[in-house]
């Protein structure tokens, strides 16, 4: 698939280093998902006060939200190390063996989209969590015998952008649920604005507002188009960023006025002139417009939903009256018949 401005997910290493430099380090840094900031800090000087670990934690939501930044400020408000991995790079129990061992008294693993682990590292992993230990096999056939291993205890935080699809039993085994959501526009004005001094760019309030609106409720997306306004200004402009500069960097990058790029207006119009604008299924529209159902489900639809551009029914997919009147298109009468 090709690169998209407004992915939610990293898509390079260059990427992924950009991101990384502009993440707060602190909880009171942190803008924004303030119910979950206020949990956190009590849970945290909680610990502090009782010298004890945190509790496996599991935040769920949508990609690019801050759950790995979150794990990240856990780690560095008590002071401990943080162990990063992902469930499809952990397949084989070994894999984990390794890491489980080396880790010390309330140090944090990690595990980002925890959904994808592999049943055998899942059941190798439930003894870990609730009784830190682990039970490893060694040899094979008739010699086969199971070594009690003992850990220190650590703190599991998982992270998943589809909560549904993790098991009942490993589900189970956190004691703290933290949502993740979209940021409203005012939070996201603000992490623009201090992104911008991290950057040292200059950027008016208007121009903030206005790259927030476009940015899909995403922090990192936020982050990614004000380093690319930030180099058309410098580059065909005084270097200051203002909403002419947005407006016409974000033109050339192909975002439009609600954060919509190419793929999510194909997506829609597929919907709206190949099948009357729903309800029709998710494969049907995957199929028309040759993409992964997956890529839809979570890099498209989520931000559609949020904002009333798509609904979900049991029938299928339906574009949302708002998406009709942004695109300019006009329901047929028998489709606003079925959507009432
Ligand atoms: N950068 C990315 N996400 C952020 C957040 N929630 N607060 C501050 N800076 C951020």
């Amino acid at each position: 698939m090709r690169q998209r401005i407004v992915t939610p997910k990293a898509y390079s290493a260059e990427d992924e280093k950009n991101i990384v430099s502009l993440r707060p380090s602190r909880l009171s840094e942190y803008i924004g998902q303030k119910q979950v900031v206020e949990k956190l800090s009590v849970s945290l000087e909680a610990i502090r006060r009782r010298a004890e670990t945190h509790e496996h934690i599991l935040f769920y939501g949508p990609p690019g939200l801050g759950k790995t930044t979150l794990a990240h400020i856990i780690a560095n408000e008590l002071g401990t190390k943080i162990v990063s991995t992902s469930g499809p790079s952990l397949q084989r129990t070994g894999d984990l063996m390794g890491i489980l061992t080396n880790l010390d008294t309330g140090d944090v693993l990690f595990i980002d989209e925890i959904h994808r682990l592999s049943p055998a590292v899942e059941e190798f992993i439930y003894p870990a969590m609730e009784d830190f230990k682990v039970d490893f096999v060694v040899d094979k056939g008739v010699y086969a015998r199971v070594i009690n291993v003992p850990l220190k205890r650590f703190a599991l935080i998982g992270a998943t952008t589809r909560a549904g699809l993790l098991s009942g039993p490993l589900r189970n085994r956190f004691g703290i649920f933290h949502h993740i959501d979209f940021y409203p526009e005012d939070e996201l004005a603000q992490i623009i604005q201090r992104s911008a001094k991290i950057l040292e760019t200059k950027i008016d309030k208007e121009a903030c507002y206005e790259l927030a609106r476009r940015s899909r409720g995403t922090p990192r997306i936020a982050n990614r188009l004000l380093r690319r306004v930030r180099d058309f200004s410098l580059v065909k402009r005084d270097g200051v960023i203002n909403i002419e500069a947005v407006n016409s960097a974000l033109e050339i990058e192909g975002v439009d006025s609600a954060g919509l790029d190419n793929l999510d207006v194909k997506f829609l119009t597929t919907i709206i002139s190949y099948y009357a604008g729903g309800p029709v299924g998710i494969e049907a529209i995957a199929a028309t417009i040759n993409e992964e159902v997956d890529t839809l489900e979570e890099m498209v639809e989520p931000y559609l939903l949020k904002i009333g551009f798509l609904k979900r029914t049991q029938k299928g997919r339906v574009v949302g009256q708002l998406a009709f009147d942004h695109l300019k298109q006009k329901p047929d009468g028998d489709i606003q018949k079925r959507l009432l």
